[in-house]
């Protein structure tokens, strides 16, 4: 059974347990996803927000949803791409693995992600979406309670990249078998 899907469309309208927010460090809003969310929240989130102090790439703070329809938004700040040398790979990919702890101890189930920066954040999508599904799926492997994370996709071009990353993925598991 899947548990790992790539879906095209908007992340607010997720009904996931949680949903996942490519923030920065201050916490306290942007353009991108981090824009989206933020609209479709309400202003109640960002007064959340402002009482969390910031938060260091690659780690996450959680809120309530307010008005979007899933229960939890889980704020992680992606590194910038500065040319790979920089633990950019590293630091992309405690953001997923950190997201999803976070999501588990609030007792979630199932969990949303935009493409973590791979937008103003300028990371490369394709090497992005290799970080991002090894990562996933390896938590996934290791952690049964967690029924299903599906990474939500804003454009065709990111889409197809992480379609193609699953797919590479799922081929490298079935060749070591
Ligand atoms: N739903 C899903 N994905 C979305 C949505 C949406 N509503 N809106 C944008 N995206 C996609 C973008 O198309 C991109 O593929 O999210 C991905 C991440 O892009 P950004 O939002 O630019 O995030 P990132 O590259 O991590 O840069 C973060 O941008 O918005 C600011 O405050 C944010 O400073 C932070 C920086």
């Amino acid at each position: 059974m899947q548990r790992l899907h790539i879906t095209l469309g908007d992340i607010t309208h997720c009904t996931t347990d949680a949903i996942v927010n490519a923030a920065n460090t201050s916490l306290l809003g942007g353009g991108g996803v981090d824009g989206a969310i933020h609209r479709a929240a309400g202003p109640a989130l960002l007064e959340e927000c402002r009482k969390l102090g910031g938060c260091p790439t690659g780690q996450v703070k959680a809120t309530q949803a307010y008005r979007l329809p899933c229960r939890f938004g889980i704020h992680t700040p992606g590194p910038i791409w500065h040319g790979g040398t920089a633990n950019e790979d590293t630091l992309l990919s405690d953001c997923y693995r950190n997201s999803l702890i976070a999501a588990a101890a609030l007792g979630c189930r199932t969990v949303a992600f935009p493409s973590i920066s791979t937008g103003v954040y300028r990371f490369p999508v394709h090497r992005a979406a290799n970080i991002a599904v090894s990562t996933i799926r390896s938590y996934l492997r290791t952690h049964p309670e967690m029924q299903q994370v599906t990474i939500v996709c804003f454009d065709q071009t990111t889409f197809s990249a992480y379609q193609t990353a699953l797919s590479e993925s799922e081929y490298n598991d079935a060749e070591k078998r």
